[in-house]
């Protein structure tokens, strides 16, 4: 079994695919495509420079390179693309794909807005398309341990945390661009939440901009949030996040609590596990990415949606919630998610 890749977008998150699928025997990847072409040359020259002396774990990127999307899906006898594409790049390039009716990976955010998630939702579900989102926190081991000790537990609460910096790319602080912090990087912990908890009801948040745009009149994103969730089972959570951690983030703080009945599972540095026999405490597994990737690989070669933890109809429904705290933080109200999804991108109730 091996599956005929393309890629779509050879920045930094394509990079970290590439290195993981070029340890993969069913990985063949034959096309790269990036707007820039002398950015893709780089990597592969870079790539194919460490490899030497690495066999078979690290074989060699022999792939066609385009600077055009169009062409290569015209010309590639492709079966599955990886679309690793800025967030405000998105909408051409799915439609393109979907009308070549090839199973995709796209990189979260899945857009910035809900209309157009509804619309490729809708192109991916009428053609029956195995997709996946890159919410590869799913694929660790520590999750499905987590998941086993929450499963049927009462959760009462939680409270979760991402505090940091803002990331190098050049795009990042452009609101139009990014969509904030919690559409583009807070979302991998929204999307835990719901794996973990459940669907989110609705949300009320507040956001500010007090320090990144000191020195940036360019910085239009917030650099904090807070935002109170409730969830459809009952639960209710805190979610703190920000980019404006310049002097270091305190430690355990970043992560994910959950308090349920005789449980506590925190996803943070570590998973940890506390029940009424005792705690236990074990590293979360660092090769998350690669499984995501071989599971799709392994879904689109046998035609199996099972095998995918996320895709992208769940790809939309985190992108309402983060939506929901946005809306929440610009009006004051509280947003329920569902009157979102149910307004822009119906077929994701
Ligand atoms: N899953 C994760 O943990 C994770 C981590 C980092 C980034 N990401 C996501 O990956 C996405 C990309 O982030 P990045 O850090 O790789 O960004 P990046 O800016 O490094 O790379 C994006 C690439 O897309 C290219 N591009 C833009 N428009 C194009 C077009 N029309 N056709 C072809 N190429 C085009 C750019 O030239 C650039 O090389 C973002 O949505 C980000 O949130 C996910």
């Amino acid at each position: 079994m091996s599956v005929r890749i393309g890629f779509i977008g050879v920045g930094g998150i394509a990079q970290s695919h590439l290195s993981g699928l070029l340890t993969l025997p069913e990985a063949e990847i034959v096309a790269l495509c990036d707007i820039s072409r002398q950015q893709v040359e780089k990597a592969v020259e870079r790539f194919n420079k460490e490899a030497v002396g690495k066999e078979p774990a690290g074989r060699k990127l022999e792939a066609a390179i385009y600077d055009d999307y169009r062409q290569m899906l015209r010309r590639e006898k492709l079966e599955a693309v990886f679309i690793c594409l800025p967030p405000f790049v998105h909408g051409e390039v799915e439609e393109a794909v979907i009308e070549a009716s090839l199973p995709f990976l796209v990189e979260k955010p899945v857009a910035l807005s809900l209309s157009l998630a509804g619309k490729i939702l809708d192109g991916v579900l009428k053609k029956e398309l195995i997709t996946t989102v890159g919410y590869q926190l799913r694929c660790g081991s520590f999750m499905d341990k987590a998941r086993a000790a929450l499963a049927g537990k009462t959760v009462a609460a939680i409270v979760a945390n991402r505090f940091g910096r803002t990331p190098g790319v050049s795009w990042y602080h452009r609101q139009d661009k990014s969509g904030g912090q919690l559409v583009e990087q807070a979302t991998h912990q929204v999307d835990m939440l719901r794996y973990l908890v459940g669907e989110v009801d609705t949300v009320y948040a507040a956001a500010a901009t007090r320090i990144n745009n000191k020195d940036n009149p360019e910085y239009d994103i917030f650099d904090s949030n807070c935002m109170t969730m409730t969830f459809a089972c009952g639960a209710v959570g805190n979610f703190g996040n920000g980019t404006m951690a310049h002097v270091g983030v305190p430690p355990g703080l970043n992560g994910v609590h959950i308090f349920g009945d005789n449980v506590q599972v925190t996803i943070g540095g570590n998973l940890r596990i506390a029940t009424p026999d005792g705690v236990t405490e074990e590293p979360l597994d660092k090769d998350m990415m690669v499984r995501q990737d071989s599971a799709f690989l392994k879904a689109v070669a046998e035609n199996d949606p099972t095998l995918i933890r996320s895709d992208y109809l769940s790809g939309v429904r985190t992108l309402a919630v983060t939506l929901a705290g946005e809306k929440s933080a610009r009006t004051g109200q509280p947003v329920k998610v569902a009157d979102l999804l149910a307004a822009e991108a119906p077929a994701a109730l």
